[in-house]
């Protein structure tokens, strides 16, 4: 072998080896830049496991019994009490930060020398009957002080004297029924109604309408009692002494009344009283069964339709006033309560995200209470604390979210949604840049069935993706997923063979960001059977009942529920905040807007002769429908082939995917309802309750036959369905390719 063949012998070897590095080199470059999502993704769906099975089912019944032991009415000293408490709590998990967020709103309490009551009087003005001050307060609890009378927050002062009027639940079409089929005028009388079906500031606000000078509300037990079981402490019906506690304000998304569109701040410019936004004009209290069944025993005039009789052994009779024997007899309200600016706090905490601290993804819900919140909010509070706590424990082990995960707890809900608002407010300018997605963590629990899921139509496929990782929590399921279980319980069939979710209303703190920012957003808890139970909420609601014994002992004694919800809230938190590419749907959406836009057509064409007179046609939006259909349908197939290598290319799919709720607000907002601003949803005009698709179109399409100018209110009709189009046909514009 000469020196030559050596050498060449000596480059071969040198080649193969650099090539078997190189070779190495090239196989572990792609390895590490191709995989790095798959490699990523089952990182964080192993990181999302651990943190679904650190949160503890007792955790929870100790959160919750620890945080519903006092009152916590917002503007007490309790409430600030439990706030600071809260803040040291997250601190101790792990948060990156937790601060406390102040605001002086308008808040609403009786006057503590002089209680308000319903009382019947004779024509010499003697009280000969009188409701009682306060609920009987139940066993273990007698000692607790600062326990907040029933009574409607907000309400006018005054003592009305006259005839009552029974107008069923005080629904729009219970008053119409009263004017148009029994001819019956409110004007000067008070009104008594019953509680449910519809949110109480509706029908306050309808019993204003219509010229009553006073309205009483009363729990029904037809409404507020399931069959076969107990009044609270025996069971969970709420007892004849009990009542409802709320506040009556027609806001419409305003937050605090004084300072509507600005935050609550000292510096802040405030209204007058008279000026405050959905302020009631009358006197208005809530009252238990026993106490109504005085009220309406005697009760004259025409004898109600059937639909408007309830459970107590009463005629229902429709009045003005009471029968012949009892004529000389009126009642009277004597109403005492205060509006009174007032400090409230939210506690705001923060893990900052690794990748994207700049995307904010939010887990908000309240802690003011009307009395010790067992349900409403504590239920829920207890869940995002548990939620709060897993977090942390997984931030100690060393992960971290990509994006900014931001926690609230809220003050003043209860009181108009004011802590949330407020904040939104505030942050309005950084939200609507920054935010991914808002999860509501009001009530965890209003029944003992299965889940409910209110979302925004993007969120779908999340909620069923994360609902298949979570474990029924009911006796004899084991081993079946929540989303089986959830599916199989509600036998809701549809299109998608898939587990009903709704739209949202409101009555919760995410309004101010899903309705007003165009934040997407959900909530989730666990509820009863609507087809079997029929009674309104849950019996107990914002009564003296609703106690850390009623969820130990009736609703969720191993808190094996309340552990499924909190997964369901954390799985969505975590999945917003730790994907890779956001997981949200925008086709979803599209086959929404498809069902809305049919439904609303729909009730159009129940006027064919008017929609050619007056040259309405829902073509454009269908248009537009198809259009975003369209958008969608490739902006999903696009994603399939993206570069996930390319942070760039992730950011701007990401984006289009954050703001494409965004795309649904028209600054404008809604007809006399400037911060309802959705496009798609709002809370129903006649029940906050409840979420309306198209609101514009459907308002103006509402009692149509009715109206005094046909020809302006088609005018209306058309230029709803025009803003309607434009807006979709705009939101898809943001689906199409960024050239
Ligand atoms: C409550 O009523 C008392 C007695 O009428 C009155 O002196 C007091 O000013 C009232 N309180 C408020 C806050 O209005
Ligand atoms: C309430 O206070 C009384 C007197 O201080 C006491 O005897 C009683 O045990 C207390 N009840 C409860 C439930 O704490
Ligand atoms: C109801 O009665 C008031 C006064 O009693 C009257 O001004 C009003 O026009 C009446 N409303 C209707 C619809 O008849
Ligand atoms: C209902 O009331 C009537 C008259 O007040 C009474 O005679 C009757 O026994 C009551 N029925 C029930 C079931 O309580
Ligand atoms: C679903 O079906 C079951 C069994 O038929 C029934 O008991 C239940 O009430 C139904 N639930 C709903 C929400 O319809
Ligand atoms: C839908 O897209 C078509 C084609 O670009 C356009 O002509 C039409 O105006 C769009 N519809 C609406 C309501 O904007
Ligand atoms: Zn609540």
């Amino acid at each position: 072998m000469g020196t030559q063949s050596i050498r060449v012998r000596g480059i071969c070897v040198l080649l193969v080896i650099t090539a078997f590095f190189l070779t190495g080199f090239l196989i572990g470059w792609f390895a590490k830049h191709t995989s790095t999502n798959t490699s990523d993704d089952a990182g964080s769906s192993r990181s999302l496991r651990e943190f679904l099975d650190e949160m503890r089912a007792e955790n929870i019944r100790e959160h919750l019994r620890k945080f519903t032991r006092l009152p916590h009415l917002a503007g007490t000293k309790q409430n600030l009490r439990l706030a600071e408490q809260i803040k040291e709590e997250w601190l101790e998990y792990g948060l990156d930060s937790v601060e406390m967020v102040p605001y002086d709103v308008l808040l609403s309490y009786p006057n503590t020398s002089q209680p308000n009551y319903i009382s019947i009087v004779d024509e010499l003005g003697n009280q000969v009957f009188s409701t009682s001050l306060a609920e009987p307060v139940p066993e273990g609890y007698e000692n607790v002080s600062d326990i907040v009378p029933p009574y409607s927050a907000f309400s006018a002062q005054g003592q009305p004297v006259g005839d009552l009027v029974y107008v069923n639940y005080g629904r729009t079409e219970d008053f119409s029924q009263l004017m148009r089929e029994m001819e019956i005028n409110v004007t000067g009388k008070i009104v008594i109604v019953r509680y449910g079906k519809i949110f109480r500031g509706n029908k306050v606000k309808n019993a204003v309408l219509h010229g009553a000078s006073g309205i009483v509300m009363f729990s029904d037990p037809y409404d507020y009692c399931a069959q076969g079981v107990q009044p609270y402490p025996a069971g969970w019906n709420l007892p004849g002494g009990g009542a409802q506690r709320g506040n009556v304000l027609n806001l419409n998304g305003a937050g605090d009344p004084l300072t509507p569109g600005y935050p609550a701040k000292e510096y802040t410019f405030r209204y007058s009283l008279e000026e405050g936004v959905g302020l009631p004009k009358i006197p208005v209290h809530p009252i238990g069964y026993d106490d109504a069944l005085h009220l309406l025993k005697n009760m004259g005039g025409q004898l109600p339709p059937n639909n408007w009789k309830g459970g107590l052994n009463v005629s229902y009779r429709i009045g003005p006033g009471f029968i012949d024997s009892f004529k000389n007899q009126k009642v009277r309200m004597n109403i005492q309560t205060n509006n009174q600016v007032t400090r409230i706090y939210n506690v705001i905490g923060r893990i900052r995200g690794a990748v994207e601290p700049d995307r904010y993804v939010i887990l908000g819900g309240h802690r003011d209470a009307w009395v010790f919140g067992g349900i409403d909010p504590v239920s829920g509070a207890a869940v995002v604390h548990e939620i709060v706590r897993s977090a942390g424990k997984l931030l100690r082990r060393g992960w971290r979210p990509r994006r900014t995960i931001v926690f609230a707890s809220w003050d003043a809900e209860e009181f108009g949604l004011l802590g949330s608002t407020e904040w939104a407010e505030e942050n309005a300018k950084v939200l609507q840049d920054r935010a991914v997605a808002y999860i509501n963590a009001d009530s965890a629990i209003e029944g003992m069935y299965t889940l409910r899921v209110d979302c925004t139509p993007s969120l779908h496929n999340l909620v069923y993706e994360v609902t298949k990782q979570v474990s029924s929590p009911e006796v004899g399921e084991e081993g079946v997923s929540l989303y089986d279980s959830w599916h199989k319980r509600d036998n809701w069939t549809n299109d998608r063979d898939a587990p009903r979710i709704s739209k949202l209303g409101s009555g919760s703190d995410f309004e101010a960001y899903f309705i007003r920012l165009g934040i997407a957003a959900g909530r989730a808890r666990y509820t009863k059977n609507a087809k079997t139970e029929r009674y309104s909420s849950y019996p107990v609601y914002h009564s003296v009942y609703e106690t850390f014994e009623v969820v130990d002992r009736f609703y969720d004694p191993s808190f094996q529920r309340l552990r499924a919800v909190a997964q369901v809230r954390g799985g969505l938190i975590f999945q917003l905040a730790d994907s890779q590419l956001l997981p949200l749907d925008a086709s979803q959406y599209a086959d929404s807007l498809t069902k809305y836009a049919h439904s609303i057509a729909q009730l159009g064409q129940k006027h064919l002769d008017a929609l050619v007179t007056y040259g309405v046609s829902f073509d454009s939006l269908f248009s537009a429908v198809e259009n975003f259909t369209t958008a969608a349908t490739s902006f999903h197939e696009r994603l399939k082939t993206l570069d996930r290598t390319d942070p760039i290319q992730v950011r701007m799919a990401n984006d289009q995917l954050m703001y494409l709720e965004r795309a649904f607000v028209d600054p404008l907002g809604l007809p006399g309802r400037p911060f309802y601003r959705h496009v798609i949803f709002a809370p129903s005009s006649h029940n906050k309750y409840a979420g309306e698709s198209f609101p514009g179109i459907y308002d103006s399409l509402f009692d149509i036959e009715h109206a005094a100018s046909p020809g302006r209110a088609w005018e209306e009709v058309r230029r709803q369905i025009s803003i309607a189009a434009f807006t979709v046909h705009a939101a898809a514009m943001t689906l199409t390719v960024p050239a």
